[in-house]
């Protein structure tokens, strides 16, 4: 195997590539509309705990091992243990089918960015108007292919040149601008027809509290779930992309603190993003208005922006360019992923290698794209949804093989290479790993047992 030439340029780079990866529509539609469903503050205290045990042992794995084998998913499995070698290649395949649909999604945030730019966002707030952009036969498709365009572009200018650089203006934009939103939203107050009068912080105060009222044992358990998937789909963890990450890290940077600010930063982005749509949306259509998903981004948000009169085209504008920013890093990472596995298994170089992956998936793109139009069907979703194409991947990808694979790879650490493997090298550096304890009692033991139930539940096999 020659050397591996590409590496980021210090902790600095590597931390915002990764936040990059980690901070994306998960933080700003999902996160933000579970904390409202699953009891406020109670939510946001049963993440941050989670954050700190199970989301630090899962990425402190991967980008350990990535920096320890120098290579990516499929590489770094066989190295750790030959015969290990399959929990590599489907590793390997979470982003290959991620890939297919998330320049989709990235598309239909850039349509809307330039909706809120050209100041047509009245429009964008009319009753059906997601629906009849998804459905066009060619807008989405057009979107999907300059997103993925633009991806490929940035991978193709390499680790330094192309990844780090845009992630280091991007992200701490992105991290304003969430602020400069949250802010505002608090100082809004509305009467509605009805002559209900209600404020901002009112709205935080709600988001904030935890809600005990009525709590069971089988309502907390599904709070912890919800926690940890979105927990683990945030972080970007088992889907390989932060080992890719990690193998480019140089042999001085602190593990330690890395993990640390990443954590900071994912979860610092999702409670921001809760304090600027939670209070948003209660302000103009109280809590029933959250929704989950496309719907609160496309079709709620929008009408709250429209419902703030003209601020709203200009905060409506920042939040969609904040959206891309953030979906924009997460495919980069993803791409970036799949590039460095085909890199290392075929020998090839890095431009063609993109060339050719961009090829493959910007004709994805488009049928993904289609698959509201042209490719439309409907199927149950084994956890009781009702999805399309793109819920169909998104469902193979993040229900079934992520938790499946962390599940397997805490059972390959905990087990079989024993957690050493990682502890040696968060202290290679020569600092010391200060949350070793709970690092070995959370690999071996705890998340290898909420890895199978989370696989059960989402599965729907356990419902
Ligand atoms: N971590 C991203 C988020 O929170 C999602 C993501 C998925 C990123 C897949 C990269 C790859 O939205």
């Amino acid at each position: 195997m020659e050397k591996k030439a590409s590496h980021f340029s210090g902790q600095l780079g590597f931390v915002l590539a990764a936040a990059g990866s980690a901070v994306g529509v998960g933080n700003l539609w999902r996160f933000p509309y579970l904390a409202a469903k699953d009891g406020g503050g109670l939510f946001l205290i049963v993440y941050l705990a989670l954050v700190l045990t199970f989301g630090f042992t899962l990425l402190v794995s991967d980008i350990a091992i990535g920096r320890r084998t120098k290579q990516s998913a499929v590489g770094a499995y066989t190295q750790m243990h030959p015969r290990w070698k399959f929990l590599g290649v489907l590793t390997f395949l979470v982003p290959v089918l991620i890939m297919t649909y998330y320049a989709v999604i990235g598309g239909w945030v850039t349509k809307y960015a330039i909706i809120y730019l050209t100041g047509a966002s009245e429009a964008a707030a009319a009753d059906n108007y997601f629906t009849g952009f998804i459905t066009s036969p060619v807008s989405p498709v057009i979107y999907a292919l300059i997103f993925m365009g633009v991806t490929a572009l940035i991978v193709y200018n390499g680790v330094q040149d192309g990844i780090e650089a845009v992630s280091k203006w991007m992200m701490p934009v992105l991290l304003v601008l969430v602020a400069v939103i949250a802010v505002y939203s608090l100082t809004l107050q509305h009467t509605d027809e009805s002559g209900q009068f209600r404020t901002g912080l009112e709205g935080l105060q709600y988001y904030l509290t935890p809600h005990v009222e009525g709590l069971t044992v089988s309502r907390f358990l599904q709070i912890l779930l919800d926690a940890m998937s979105q927990l683990f789909f945030s972080l970007s963890v088992s889907m390989g992309i932060m080992i890719t990450y990690g193998s480019y890290v140089k042999p001085d940077v602190n593990l330690n603190r890395s993990v640390s600010q990443i954590e900071l930063f994912d979860t610092g982005v999702a409670l921001l993003a809760g304090a600027m749509i939670i209070p948003a949306v209660y302000v103009f259509s109280g809590v029933e208005g959250m929704s989950a998903g496309p719907s609160l981004m496309f079709v709620s948000l929008p009408k709250v922006f429209a419902a703030m009169g003209k601020a709203g085209v200009f905060i409506g504008l920042l939040f969609f360019v904040a959206a891309m920013f953030a979906t924009l890093t997460s495919c980069i990472s993803v791409l970036e992923s799949i590039t460095a596995n085909c890199m290392e298994v075929l020998h090839t170089d890095r431009k063609k290698t993109v060339v050719t992956l961009s090829v493959i998936y910007l004709a994805a793109s488009a049928v993904i794209a289609l698959g509201y139009s042209l490719f439309y069907f409907e199927v149950s979703l084994p956890n009781g949804s009702t999805g399309q194409l793109l819920d169909v991947m998104d469902y193979i990808s993040n229900s079934v093989m992520m938790p499946f694979i962390s599940l397997l790879s805490t059972i390959l650490i905990g087990w079989v290479t024993t957690p050493a493997f990682v502890i040696e090298e968060m202290e290679s550096s020569g600092h010391p790993f200060r949350r070793k304890k709970i690092y070995v009692v959370m690999i071996r033991y705890i998340a290898p047992v909420m890895m199978f139930i989370l696989f059960l539940q989402s599965t729907g096999i356990l419902s």
